[in-house]
């Protein structure tokens, strides 16, 4: 049993590498500016994106919720704001015919739209944790299923906004962790998959910028009434110390640039690490050798020291390619 589950992933990751060329007939939709979908616009990251890709000559729809925050957005140039709760599925299919009606076709969709639960998980409730997968996981699935056409027709690109909690986990940090790892596993598989429509994927994993998300997520604790007392005080007391703390991290310019890239350059990167320090940076990396050693010390199957350096060489010439 398990070797046959060891053959079916392995076949998997072959299949990544061996996707076969285009079968979608390119559809130039106009010669106007290049669409691009902004999901989560309002504030933070997704309204930096917004505003960078709009002032670079893309015309942004620019996904909101709030009718004070679509007012907002319709006031940038290049921009019109567009009614969007990536869990509500009438919105997400209204959305797709105001983009289809427009006539300009969609080159590019940016699912940034997320929230962040911090919770022990054996005390949080069930609907709390559907409600962190919904946004974070859900939404982006859906939203990009409903565009799919559109995408394929204009050879286009989806960017997705990960996180270095897509690497990283630890205590209270569960339920955003899960859900950024599963953005993960999504953008990986996804990107194999569009390769044939010639559709790029790339996800950018920001690190900590200064944004709404700390803010929301302690006013949800508190609408819930959530106190720090019991097993988990120290632990809750620092995340929401963090919470407050990103509000005084730098802004998320460089988020918007690395999305700029992923929509822009002829070859984009899967992955972009965007983080404000080199701190950020090895953390992300430490982890990641944290489980490779994990993997291989002590295991029925391991590899000696020189062969994980020659896999770690092999990957980043492949990489760099
Ligand atoms: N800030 C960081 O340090 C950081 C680090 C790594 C990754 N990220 C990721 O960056 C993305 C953007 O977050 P942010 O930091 O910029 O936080 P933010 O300022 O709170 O922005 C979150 C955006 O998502 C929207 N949103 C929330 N729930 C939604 C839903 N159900 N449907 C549609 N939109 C929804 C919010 O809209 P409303 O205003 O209507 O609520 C807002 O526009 C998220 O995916 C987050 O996980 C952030």
């Amino acid at each position: 049993m398990r070797n046959r589950a060891a053959v079916w992933v392995v076949a998997a990751m072959v299949a990544v590498g061996s996707i076969p060329g285009g079968t979608v007939a390119s559809a130039q939709v106009n010669d106007g500016p290049r669409a691009v979908l902004v999901t989560g616009a309002s504030s933070g990251i997704g309204r930096k994106i917004t505003e960078v890709l709009a002032a670079r000559g893309y015309f942004v729809y620019a996904g909101a919720r709030k009718a004070q925050d679509m007012e907002a957005l319709n006031r940038i140039k290049n921009v019109q704001a567009i009614r969007l709760d990536v869990t509500v599925p009438s919105e997400i299919e209204a959305a797709v015919t105001t983009v289809e009606k427009a006539g300009r076709g969609l080159y590019g969709l940016v699912n940034n739209a997320g929230v962040a639960v911090i919770m022990p998980l054996i005390e949080i409730d069930e609907d709390d944790l559907k409600f962190q997968l919904d946004v974070n996981v859900f939404g982006p699935y859906r939203v990009t299923k409903a565009f799919s056409k559109l995408l394929i027709a204009s050879k286009g690109r989806i960017v997705t906004t990960g996180s270095l909690s897509g690497f990283v986990s630890g205590s209270m940090s569960g339920p955003y962790s899960m859900s950024k790892h599963a953005v993960e596993a999504f953008v990986d598989a996804l990107a194999a998959e569009m390769a044939r429509f010639d559709v790029k994927v790339s996800v950018l994993e920001p690190g900590n910028y200064q944004t709404e998300i700390g803010k929301s997520l302690l006013a949800r604790m508190e609408a819930k009434g959530r106190t720090f007392e019991g097993p988990y005080e120290q632990d809750m007391r620092r995340i929401a110390d963090f919470a407050k703390g990103i509000s005084r991290d730098a802004e998320p310019d460089d988020v918007a640039e690395a999305a700029f890239a992923a929509l822009s350059d002829p070859h984009p990167k899967l992955r972009y690490l965007v983080v404000p320090n080199q701190g950020q940076a090895d953390l992300t990396l430490r982890k990641l050798f944290q489980t490779v050693a994990e993997l291989n010390l002590g295991q029925k199957y391991s590899v000696s020291r020189d062969s994980l350096v020659a896999m770690l060489d092999k990957a980043l010439a492949e990489t760099g390619r």
